[in-house]
């Protein structure tokens, strides 16, 4: 039986109502064949497994760590400060606020642990992947091609949308 790769890329987020958003980050990094692992891991609820997961990280073979978290949302910034693998934060839409309080914790880290911040919601959670996919494609001949030919098909389509025929005036 084929073992399953060791995941380079850990997908963390505060809660499981998180997932239908970050599983499009999940689906983008799989688009690329990419191995990585999900968790539900809160900086608040569960926060020595959280710390205990970035600590291991490195260790355990991962590249980078993708942290999703609604409200205040720590979970990011506190993975950073046990790890030194690059993290990508994606910032979760809350009803109150709308994703600006996600946004603005996680991209207001103070100067020393850099947490890398996405747009809300699920513009984010693809990007990050495939910031993920542009790290590791650094030192992976065969992910720059894909990402190369990714791309190059997303272009081809954007050229072959055709609009309505304008409205004369
Ligand atoms: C954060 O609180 C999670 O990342 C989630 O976005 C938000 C709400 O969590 P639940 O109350 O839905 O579990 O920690």
């Amino acid at each position: 039986m084929e073992s399953n790769p060791s995941p380079l890329v850990g997908i963390v987020m505060g809660s499981v109502s998180d997932w239908p958003v970050m599983e499009n980050a999940s689906k983008t990094l799989a688009a690329f064949g990419l191995a990585h692992e999900c968790r539900v891991l809160s900086a608040h609820r569960s926060p020595d497994a959280a710390l205990e997961y970035a600590r291991t990280a490195e260790v355990r073979g991962l590249k980078v760590l993708i942290a999703a978290a609604g409200m205040a949302a720590h979970l990011a910034g506190v993975l950073a400060a046990k790890t030194h693998i690059p993290v990508l934060g994606v910032p979760m839409e809350s009803k109150p606020l709308l994703g600006m309080d996600a946004l603005l914790s996680m991209v207001q880290m103070p100067p020393g642990i850099p947490v890398a911040t996405f747009a809300i919601g699920k513009a984010g959670a693809v990007n990050a992947a495939l910031f993920a996919v542009s790290l590791l494609a650094l030192e992976n001949a065969a992910l720059r091609q894909a990402l190369l030919a990714y791309r190059e098909n997303q272009t081809r389509t954007v050229l072959s949308q055709i609009l309505p025929p304008a409205i004369t005036p």
